[in-house]
């Protein structure tokens, strides 16, 4: 079940992801976190914030949207407070990280850049929910170029992930702006931008007016932007994805793999059902042996065209 990412050899390819995982120990009441191959942090930005004003999630047909506006202790407390519990972990651990202007985001990542129990760095450019910052850097190659290689300097060592949005015209444009500027993993996808309307008070849902989809319902758009990213950038320059978008079960996952993941994410389905990553995991190792795959590795790629 192990895999190599980036460099970095994980016990198995499934990790939690941002903003649905807390910053671990509120995982540990319902699975044992060190059976993870990988974790990924909340957002950290330099300073706290509070995040939008609520309601700022509700459920939807197969998924939920959410506003939350990268509401997170900050970079300080989170090295005071948090970076000493995922220190106990085994699993790789990425920090999410998000700003309002690159020097924002160079600030975060050259702080932590020196703490060991960092694995390396998810950059948020893609986040729906905030109005400065965000999901603005993340549609625009030009700017995906910037910040990318402004970070990587800050990153020395360590792994940077760059976060996809859907919410682009053609995905490939900015996965190799990404790759070309310096990352070395590529996680995709982050949540579409959507909206739910109460009938009754003719009103938005969310304070926010929007919020981001995720869950089941964007799984079979996920699988195709991945398997999108793996044919037209990443295969041919050996960059691995973590594929993420709708995940829920061990078939769920192994669709991402094929499609060209080397690694998958848990998000929205923590909320459903939390320690599902577990069974996920024990899931994929069924599968493998049934099918006589003596590596999880083997199967990144391997989709099959349709017979003619
Ligand atoms: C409540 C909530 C909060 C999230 N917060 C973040 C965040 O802080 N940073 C980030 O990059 N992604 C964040 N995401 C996006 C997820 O990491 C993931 O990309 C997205 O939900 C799609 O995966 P899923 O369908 O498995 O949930 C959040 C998602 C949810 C549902």
């Amino acid at each position: 079940m192990s895999v190599d990412f980036a460099g970095l050899k994980l016990s198995n390819p499934v990790f939690t992801v941002s903003g649905t995982c807390g910053y671990a120990d509120e995982l540990s009441d319902f699975m044992d976190v060190n059976c993870l191959g990988g974790f990924i942090t909340k957002s950290i930005t330099v300073k706290p914030r509070k995040g939008n004003a609520a309601p700022r999630i509700v459920e939807t047909d197969s998924g939920m949207l959410n506003a939350i506006g990268l509401a997170n202790v900050g970079l300080e407390k989170f090295i005071e407070e948090k970076l000493p519990v995922l220190e106990k972990f085994s699993p790789a651990v990425f920090v999410n990280v998000a700003g309002q202007t690159i020097d924002e985001y160079a600030a975060v990542i050259e702080r932590l850049s020196s703490e060991s129990a960092i694995a390396g760095f998810e950059l948020n450019i893609s986040c729906p929910n905030v109005a400065k910052g965000g999901i603005s850097f993340g549609r625009d190659p030009e700017q995906v170029t910037e910040i990318t290689s402004a970070v990587k300097k800050a990153a020395g060592e360590k792994v940077l992930m760059v976060k996809l949005s859907p919410s682009v015209t053609d995905i490939s444009t900015i996965a190799r702006a990404a790759v070309e500027a310096g990352a070395g993993a590529l996680s995709l996808v982050n949540t579409f931008t959507a909206m739910v309307i109460d009938i009754e008070t003719r009103r938005p849902i969310l304070a926010n007016r929007t919020g981001g989809l995720s869950g089941p319902a964007i799984k079979p758009i996920a699988v195709y932007l991945v398997n999108k990213v793996y044919n037209e950038v990443a295969k041919e320059r050996g960059i691995p994805i973590l594929g993420l978008g709708g995940i829920r079960t061990a078939s769920d996952a192994i669709e991402f793999i094929l499609a060209g993941a080397s690694t998958v994410g848990i998000g929205t389905a923590n909320f459903i059902e939390p320690g599902c990553a577990a069974k996920i995991i024990d899931g994929i190792r069924d599968y493998c042996a049934a099918n006589g795959i003596g590596s999880v590795k083997e199967l990144t790629g391997s989709l099959l065209e349709k017979e003619p």
